[in-house]
């Protein structure tokens, strides 16, 4: 598993739009429809390139041989108030290299990625009952819920989403108690003022 350097980019740009491509041709909702040009693709992967620069994004592949077979990402929370948090996003393997234990390889790579980066929330939201589903409910995930015509699949049909957290390293959420947001206001002066 390689977590990925800003200047790698280009040497595995065309491995990585042959992944999606591949993906999208397979029925895969990661963002695109069928057909995905690879011109298309390639134009995709290389608009990452600032945020990987700035360390926003962080990305892992993973290879057979040469070839580039297996991608991951991690999009980390802009916000002050949310820099342990982060997006997990197009994980992906070619389907010449599916049922080995690579996607379960990548998603604890960018798990463990994140733990040492003390990002302890992870957020996602994938095709609900697909097969990536089964994956992140397998390592642990937990359902938040499910929106209906989310998104549509490559085919252009309208897909269910389910929404997935994940919380590391015994991260505890102290969202339990009731807060207190101070009064509501006169709200007969807004009245008049309308
Ligand atoms: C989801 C994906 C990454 C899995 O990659 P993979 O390398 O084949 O996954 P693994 O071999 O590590 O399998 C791990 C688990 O995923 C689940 N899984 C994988 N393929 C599955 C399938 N076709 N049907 C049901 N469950 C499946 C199983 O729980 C499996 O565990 P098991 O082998 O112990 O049963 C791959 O199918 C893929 O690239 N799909 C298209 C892209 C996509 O939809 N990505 C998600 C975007 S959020």
């Amino acid at each position: 598993m390689l977590l990925l350097r800003p200047d790698d980019l280009p040497a595995v740009v065309d491995d990585l739009a042959e992944l999606l491509v591949d993906a999208v041709a397979a029925g895969a909702s990661v963002g695109f429809l069928h057909p995905l040009r690879p011109e298309a693709a390639r134009t995709w992967w290389l608009g990452l390139e600032s945020a990987l620069a700035s360390g926003r994004l962080l990305l892992w592949v993973v290879r057979a041989g040469e070839r580039v077979v297996g991608t991951v990402q991690l999009r980390l929370a802009d916000y002050d108030n949310g820099r342990h948090r982060a997006e997990l996003a197009k994980l992906i393997v070619h389907r010449d290299a599916r049922g080995r234990g690579l996607g379960r390889a990548l998603l604890a790579a960018a798990e463990e990625g994140a733990l040492a980066r003390g990002v302890t929330l992870l957020l996602l939201d994938t095709e609900s009952d697909s097969p990536a589903d089964a994956l992140y409910r397998s390592c642990g995930w937990i359902e938040v819920g499910v929106v209906p015509g989310h998104s549509r699949d490559p085919e252009g049909v309208l897909r269910a989403t389910t929404f997935f957290r994940r919380h590391l390293g015994g991260a505890v959420v102290h969202d339990t108690q009731p807060r207190h947001f101070g009064p509501r206001g006169d709200r007969s002066q807004e009245a008049d003022s309308n």
